[in-house]
């Protein structure tokens, strides 16, 4: 079987052009416009690139951009006021908070300071609570952009074997949260799990994420499995540099039913995620019908 590829570049441009249609409506209909704040700390190359494009799209949707860039000594009391005053802004709809923060912050108290109704990034403690005990929340992007690709190449996902690899607190934990509240049968399983291969053998969804370069093979799908790679890890290839996920690529799409690529797969679905989640912030802030087909 060559498996189907999942073209998450595509699926994530028909998600921006759905926010994009949403926010002209709202303009249109209500005079509103979503706002989304993002804050950056220091220099870090990696975040001052997430930020650029986050911005770009933030704008390219119609949707108004508030960056603020800080100085890398900046101190905990100054960003802990810019997030409050970020929280009583009404032209404010999403605030994200640009991680890793430099190492005298504390992310955990900076993340938690954020208003959960504005907390996009869906990393916010009461945010947490509400998905594990499957009340409406604000869900973390990449987990939400794997689901919106699984119930449209599934339709329904109820009854399914669902195996996650990886348990980190901004994938691995909310995606299986995702697909057990859409009825799946979730294992979470991790470089400790005992005969990962066999476990992996028994999922009709494969989700990897553990961070380690094309770690699953083909001999850890089932025939006809559906594949979501989470993984971005920069390797060194015959003298280049290449991008590769936690899956390896030829040998699963070998097995698979579908597949995501990396890149192309899950990461552009990460940015309409936020734009989807901002706009969600920004119909729930005014009382408005939420966005259909956009949330958890
Ligand atoms: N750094 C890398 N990815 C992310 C993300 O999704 N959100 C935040 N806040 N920081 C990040």
């Amino acid at each position: 079987m060559t498996a189907k590829v999942i073209d998450g570049k595509a699926f994530a441009a028909n998600v921006r052009a759905q926010v994009q249609a949403h926010v002209a409506r709202l303009a249109k209909d209500n005079g509103i416009q979503p706002g989304l704040a993002v804050v950056l700390v220091g220099e870090d190359p990696a975040s001052k690139v997430y930020v650029k494009n986050k911005h770009a799209s933030t704008i390219e949707v119609g949707m108004a951009s508030f960056e603020h860039r800080l100085p890398a000594e900046t101190s905990e009391a100054d960003l802990l006021d810019l997030v409050r005053s970020l929280n009583a802004d009404p032209k404010v709809h999403g605030i994200l908070v640009q991680l890793p923060l430099p190492a005298h912050l504390n992310s955990e108290l900076i993340i938690n300071t954020i208003d959960p109704a504005k907390d996009v990034d869906g990393f916010h403690i009461s945010n947490v609570g509400l998905l594990g005990t499957g009340q409406k929340s604000m869900v973390p992007c990449t987990p939400l952009g794997c689901l919106m690709m699984l119930r449209d190449h599934h339709g329904k996902l109820a009854g399914l074997n669902a195996v996650v690899v990886g348990r980190s607190n901004i994938v691995g934990k909310p995606m299986a949260q995702l697909l057990l509240g859409d009825s799946c049968t979730v294992t979470i399983a991790h470089s400790r799990t005992k005969d990962l291969a066999a476990v992996c053998r028994g999922a009709d969804i494969l989700v990897a994420a553990v961070g380690r370069p094309e770690m699953l093979t083909g001999d850890y799908v089932k025939p006809g499995a559906t594949v979501i790679d989470v993984g971005i890890n920069r390797i060194e290839r015959d003298g280049k540099a290449k991008l590769v996920g936690d899956v390896h690529y030829e040998s699963a799409a070998a097995v698979a039913g579908a597949i995501t690529p990396v890149p192309g797969g899950v990461g552009p679905m990460t940015i309409a995620c936020l734009l989807a989640n901002t706009l969600t912030a920004c119909c729930r802030a005014n009382g408005l019908a939420e966005p259909e087909g956009l949330t958890a």
